[in-house]
């Protein structure tokens, strides 16, 4: 496993909210993730799940009484405070958020909160109204001014029947939080990285268009990957139908021509530039305004050349492009390290059915600006993309920026 979650020791609290069964699932992720996770109940939260539960998924034990004479715990209330990467308290109530604002320490979940170094962060669930109140504001502010990550809430349908803010937000953003968190004093960190996904659309008229079949993925396994090493990240994407991921500030365009002013804007700040999405090289010369009939006869377009984005985008940054090819793989791709001035070229060969396009994995050739090939095996998306940063990193280093 080689997540940014693998061998981390996470400490996660419960507190009694609704919310409690969502953190059975945030657990069994964890654990499928690789992280050991220790996990305090409080009192209000056993009225929700059982220990049991957690137990069964974390195969840990799990601490609901500060004082139980049996626990591996009881001897030492600080000892999970010691060894936690993180402590993640979700869901967290409004009762719960006021004790950690105001420091108190009187059960094992706050005992273990006060007495920890490591990041915390907090995953708030409660009503609408509650999370309104201005007590609650003034809580979480007061624990985001002394660095808590506060995650979510989110808005929409609540357990009391109302809408508004204060639905825990779902595992897959929790997850992105944690990691983000974990990874935010990266070798990144301080750098800006900005990253294009999926695939581009040309409108021929008001109802079709001309793309490809990028799903977006190798480019969103970019952003939270440069994420979890403590870079910002800009994401410019192409229509997918991926979520944004937390933590990442993601610019959404459809034409080769969007994308090129999304990514020349975000590149006078960045110190790399990785470009993972699918350009058309060609779009129609001019949309029609209404659908276009079908008539007897062929249809033929005119297409006309887009902006080739890598090939204008100006340095200082570090400049990566991907190639999909078909045949001659790495002959193709070196070929482009040179047209397009590229310190680094990702050669994908998208007749493998685990790699390229709509695929979780990927198979790499990276290609230097000196030409030197090296040959990667089939990795997952996020794994390829923690090869790809290795480089990026160094090259980062090496440019003295
Ligand atoms: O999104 P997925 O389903 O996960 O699939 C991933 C992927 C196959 C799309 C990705 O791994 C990939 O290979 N992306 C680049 C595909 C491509 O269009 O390659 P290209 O050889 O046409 O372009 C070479 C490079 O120039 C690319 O970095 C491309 O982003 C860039 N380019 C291309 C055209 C253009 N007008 N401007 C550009 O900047």
């Amino acid at each position: 496993m080689a997540g940014a979650l693998a061998g981390k020791h996470i400490v996660l609290g419960v507190t009694g909210s609704i919310a409690c069964y969502k953190a059975l699932d945030l657990a069994s992720k964890l654990v499928q993730a690789g992280a050991l996770v220790d996990t305090i109940l409080s009192y209000g939260a056993t009225q929700f799940v059982t220990p049991l539960a957690f137990r069964s998924l974390t195969h840990r034990e799990v601490v609901t009484d500060t004082f139980d004479l049996h626990s591996q715990f009881s001897n030492e209330h600080v000892a999970l405070a010691q060894q936690a990467d993180i402590v993640v308290i979700a869901p967290a109530t409004v009762h719960c958020i006021a004790k950690l604002a105001a420091g108190l320490a009187d059960d094992p979940l706050t005992t273990t909160v006060i007495a920890a170094k490591a990041p915390l962060l907090v995953a708030p669930a409660m009503d609408a109204n509650m999370f309104d109140h201005p007590a609650t504001q003034e809580n979480l502010a007061k624990l985001r001014s002394r660095g808590v990550v506060i995650a979510g809430p989110a808005a929409g349908r609540l357990a009391s029947g109302l809408t508004g803010m204060g639905r825990l937000l779902e595992t897959p953003e929790l997850l992105g939080y944690i990691s983000a968190t974990l990874g935010r004093k990266g070798d990144l960190e301080g750098r800006t990285v900005v990253i294009s996904a999926g695939g581009t659309q040309e409108p021929i008229d008001p109802v079709r268009v001309i793309t490809n079949h990028s799903s977006g993925k190798m480019g969103y396994a970019l952003a939270e990957a440069a994420r979890d090493r403590g870079a910002k990240v800009v994401l410019v994407a192409a229509p997918t139908s991926l979520p944004n991921p937390p933590l990442v500030q993601v610019v959404r365009v459809q034409t080769a021509q969007q994308m090129a002013e999304a990514v020349f804007k975000a590149v006078r700040q960045a110190d790399a530039l990785i470009m993972a999405a699918a350009v058309a090289d060609y779009r129609p010369a001019s949309a029609a305004e209404q659908k276009i009939k079908k008539a007897a006869g062929a249809l033929t377009l005119e297409l006309t050349n887009t902006t080739d984005i890598l090939a204008t985008a100006k340095g200082p940054f570090v400049k990566v492009g991907f190639a999909a090819e078909s045949q001659d793989l790495v002959e193709n791709a070196r070929a482009k390290v040179r047209s397009k001035g590229l310190d680094l070229m990702v050669a994908n060969d998208i007749t493998d059915p685990q790699s390229g396009f709509g695929s979780d994995t990927n198979k790499v050739t990276l290609i230097d600006k000196n030409l030197r090939a090296e040959e990667l095996p089939v990795l997952t998306k996020y794994e390829v993309s923690q090869r790809i940063l290795d480089r990026v990193s160094a090259l980062i280093l090496a440019s003295g920026a």
